[in-house]
């Protein structure tokens, strides 16, 4: 196992959740239990909570991320926010192509790769999420379909660039659903992206590279999949809303 290679990371997608107060409480109580994690933590919030993230993580091991970015430097994008608005209050990472964003809001593989150019010139890491629908699994082509997400997601990314890409994959099926992939499904797909960027970049490269998991991933199914040997971590919604379900996923993260 090459699992020493690379860091294992839990990050929370707030998704449109926690005003400004509920933020702070969250966060709050978060704090003394990220703290025993030797895994990375990220929290991604909605933009009204950025600032208060990135004040009340100040000193601690808790980093901050946004759900979405665009890929122009600035202009006449009504609602848009640019990666170096991120960076400037002290963001750090980037959630990008998120399936609830390709799903309702018209994101294509070509838009997440735009947006993944434009964050790492800016100096974020982005959390690139690929997966297949349901359909696709039914009809046995999850293998193309991520391979396709991996090769149009990351087009012009440099190896070096690279190593600050961090890639999640989400099986559409299985986020917010309640239904998880099968720790056997989860790796299986994890260790394909893996040996997909080994083909694009070089082993070296792709063993250091951190593969998530999302999709109600929760204190009860969290160990066995972060045990496996090609899932590193993972990105968490619901249970990233409760701070003793998300310790408990620092923790599986922290021993897997
Ligand atoms: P879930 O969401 O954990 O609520 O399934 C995961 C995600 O959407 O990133």
């Amino acid at each position: 196992m090459n699992k020493e290679l690379r860091q294992a990371i839990i990050a929370g997608n707030w998704k449109m959740n926690k005003t400004r107060p509920e933020a702070r409480a969250l966060i709050e109580e978060l704090k003394p239990i990220a703290e025993k994690a030797t895994c990375g933590v990220v929290i991604c919030v909605p933009f009204t909570n950025l600032e208060t993230a990135v004040e009340l993580t100040k000193g601690t091991n808790i980093k901050v991320g946004a759900e979405n970015v665009h890929f122009e430097k600035s202009g006449a994008f009504t609602g848009e926010i640019s990666a170096d608005m991120l960076t400037e209050i002290g963001v750090e990472y980037v959630i990008i192509g998120h399936s609830e964003r390709r799903q309702y809001f018209g994101e294509t593989d070509e838009t997440v790769n735009k947006r993944t150019r434009a964050a790492l010139a800016a100096g974020l890491k982005p959390i690139v999420c690929v997966g297949e629908l349901l359909w696709e699994r039914e009809c046995n082509i999850t293998e193309e379909v991520i391979a396709r997400q991996i090769k149009l997601d990351l087009f012009d990314v440099s190896e070096e660039d690279l190593k600050n890409v961090v890639i999640a994959y989400e099986p559409v099926w299985a986020i917010g659903t309640g239904k998880t992939a099968t720790a056997e499904q989860a790796q299986e797909v994890c260790a394909f992206i893996r040996a997909t960027l080994a083909k694009l970049y070089s082993k070296e490269t792709a063993d250091a590279v951190t593969i998530q998991y999302g999709g109600s991933m929760n204190p009860k199914n969290a160990a066995e999949l972060v045990a496996q040997p090609d899932v590193d971590g993972g990105l968490i919604g619901g249970a990233s809303l409760k701070a003793a379900d998300f310790g408990v996923l620092l923790e599986a993260a922290s021993n897997g």
